[in-house]
């Protein structure tokens, strides 16, 4: 049995993480489930943003699946996603990007892993403004150990799930330090992984491959914002942010999470697509070693998809938020 923390977050997350959890548990997952939330809704009952409670159960746990959480807007609110990243070194944000039957999208064949940094570069905090001079800087601190700890983890995964290439996307022309940084590290993993292609390209030229010819690409690597506005290009490519999955890696902890945000607009209408969340779900199992359980889980799912009646309004079908997740449950 694997204790789990499960953050239902807000808006549409409690309906989503209700979906999945029926799932799992439909398909004998041995997952016991430790609820703790964080957010909008916790922030109103108890005036904080993330419980300690939660803090405690992650680091016993070390494992989570996230619902999204709204972010209130102020002054003073740190983004949670970014608090816990930071605070537990989850640098390696890992977004698969696989194009599925009966989802809508320009291509076919896609099938590829973006690995983000997740915690340093432009996403470092460190912005001053000087009023005075009316200058804004935004400084993108870059680590040698970061680089290494990223490019590294792009290489072992190709390794470990037989993947040919690994594509280091970055900006080296024009960052010449930060940039070379990243070459330098994606150098050295892939000296110790020989049987694994390396290419790199810059991010330009990337973005415009993507968009062309998607399939050429398998592992990508990449800093923390070309990480960012890639893996929602990605995300499109294979049918939307509704229908892909996130996961927040570190050494020792893990937090698999819906990508898209609490969606305010349908929320407790039972209109929400918990595909999104599932599919991290499945991430999460790989991770805890079910491959068995995720297989099965993730066919019926595909053939859930696969078949538009089945399928929630943003779809294109009419099934509820709990029928399209009986519709997977009957098929498992
Ligand atoms: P959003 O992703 O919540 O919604 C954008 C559009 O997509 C809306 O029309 C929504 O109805 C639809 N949508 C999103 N997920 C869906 C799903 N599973 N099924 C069906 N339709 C879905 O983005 P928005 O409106 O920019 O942000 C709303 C809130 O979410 C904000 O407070 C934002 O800070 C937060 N957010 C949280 C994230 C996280 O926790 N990982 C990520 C992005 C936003
Ligand atoms: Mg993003």
């Amino acid at each position: 049995m694997h204790l789990i923390t499960l953050i239902p977050g807000d808006g549409i997350g409690p309906e989503i993480t209700k979906a999945v959890t029926d799932i799992l548990a439909a398909a004998k997952a041995p997952i016991q489930w430790e609820e703790q939330n964080a957010g909008q809704t916790t922030f109103d009952q108890s005036g904080e943003l993330i419980p300690q409670a939660l803090l405690t159960s992650l680091e016993k746990t070390k494992v989570a699946l996230k619902g999204p959480i709204t972010t209130p807007v102020g002054k003073g609110f740190r983004s949670i996603n970014v608090t816990l990243r930071q605070k537990y070194d989850l640098y390696q944000n890992v977004r698969p990007a696989k194009t599925t039957a009966g989802l809508t999208s320009r291509y076919e064949g896609i099938n590829l892993v973006l690995f983000r940094e997740n915690t340093e570069g432009l996403y470092a905090g460190l912005e001053l403004f000087d009023e005075h001079l009316g200058i804004a800087d935004s400084i993108a601190r870059n680590t040698v150990a970061g680089a290494r700890k990223i490019c590294r983890a792009a290489f072992a995964y190709a390794d470990k799930h037989g993947r040919k290439k690994v594509t280091l996307a970055h900006k080296a022309n024009i960052l010449k330090i930060a940039g070379k940084l990243m070459l330098d590290a994606c150098a050295a993993a892939a000296a110790e992984f020989p049987h694994i292609v390396y290419e790199d390209k810059i991010i330009d030229n990337m973005c415009m491959q993507l968009v062309t010819k998607p399939e050429q690409f398998d592992v990508i690597v990449t800093t923390n914002l070309f990480g960012d506005i890639l893996s929602d290009l990605c995300a499109g490519l294979v049918g939307g942010l509704g229908v892909v999955a996130g996961a927040n890696i570190g050494d020792d902890m893990a937090v698999f999470e819906a990508v898209h945000g609490s969606a305010p607009d349908i929320a407790g209408q039972g209109k929400a697509n918990p595909t999104a969340l599932l599919r991290s779900a499945l991430m999460m199992l790989e991770h805890l070693g079910e491959h068995a359980i995720a297989e099965r889980i993730e066919k019926a799912l595909n053939a859930t998809l696969a078949n538009k009646a089945e399928c929630t309004g943003d779809l294109g079908g009419s099934a509820s938020t709990s029928e399209f997740a009986q519709h997977i449950i009957a098929k498992l």
